[in-house]
């Protein structure tokens, strides 16, 4: 808690508390990009040499089951009993399951990674933007993933520009709409994004008839790296806020009067650099 300041000298150290806080945020995400920029490189050959070696050990354990039937009649049996006593059946199974394995954490690693860019990005254009021109553009980069199993319906009332970093509040609907297809997962069901502006504010909502979020997880579902899912990064919420903060305001989660799942209400004034 902050605390009420009494005198100039209170207030002094209230701003002086709060400009330390700033700079050590500004260390940090200077710290998380100069992370991830240094673990892009490696991730993505590891990734690339992974699916060579899949390829490459197939070959190999075909060309070994093929050894068994071109082998000499005299030299079968000893070479199935070199295979036994190296317990080749299992080496085989085996082999396919690490390097599946190792792929998946691999890509889990390429998808954390990307999330911290997005994170910690520092070199944004600020421009006048209409958000509903996001709103259509987030819908149009997911058209794709949304084309099959989603009723998507939108009530968009937000034509007024305002100051914004557009890639940043395209992103932010982006991860929302993203969260809901996820959520509805193989079965489908209703999205639905609606925007209004009013007094200098605009809010933009993306609900979805899914099962909706636990009252308990509603409190930490935007701390980083918290994710339910088995191959969730737990930064797309995490994401979101901070841009939502960036333009003045802030998101929160609720329940779907109308779909009945989850609602992300977001609410914005304009982009302020993350200061208040
Ligand atoms: N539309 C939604 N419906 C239900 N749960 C959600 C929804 N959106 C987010 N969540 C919950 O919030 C968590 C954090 O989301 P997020 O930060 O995007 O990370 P991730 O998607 O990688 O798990 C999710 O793991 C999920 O439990
Ligand atoms: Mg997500």
């Amino acid at each position: 808690m902050v605390e009420k300041p009494t005198s100039n000298v209170a207030v002094a150290r209230v701003f002086d508390t709060e400009s330390i806080h700033r700079d050590k945020m500004c260390n940090l995400g200077e710290l998380t990009a100069g992370i991830a920029h240094e673990l892009n490189n490696p991730i993505g050959y590891i990734s690339s040499n992974l699916n060579t070696l899949r390829r490459y050990s197939q070959i190999l354990c075909e060309l070994i089951g093929d050894a068994e039937k071109d082998i000499e009649p005299g030299a079968r049996l000893r070479w199935q009993e070199r295979l036994q006593l190296v317990r080749w059946d299992f080496i085989r199974n085996d082999l396919t399951d690490l390097i599946e394995e190792t792929r998946q954490g691999a890509n889990h690693l390429k998808d954390v990674v990307n999330d911290l860019k997005t994170l910690c990005r520092t070199s944004m254009s600020c421009e006048q933007g209409i958000p509903d021109g996001c709103v259509r553009s987030a819908l149009t980069v997911l058209s794709h993933q949304l084309k099959h199993r989603f009723t998507v319906r939108d009530a968009l009332a937000a034509p007024e520009a305002m100051l914004m970093v557009r890639s940043q509040i395209i992103q932010l609907i982006i991860n929302l709409i993203h969260n809901a297809i996820q959520a509805l997962g193989d079965k489908g069901g209703t999205i639905l994004v609606r925007s209004q502006q009013a007094d200098g504010r605009t809010s933009i909502a993306v609900e979805d008839s899914g099962p909706g979020v636990d009252p308990a997880l509603r409190a930490q579902i935007f701390t980083p790296f918290f994710t339910t899912k088995s191959s969730g990064t737990g930064l797309g919420l995490a994401i979101a806020a901070q841009i939502a903060r960036n333009h003045g305001g802030d998101i929160r989660c609720e329940e779907s009067a109308e779909l009945g799942g989850a609602r992300f209400a977001v609410e914005i004034s304009g982009w302020t650099d993350g200061r208040q």
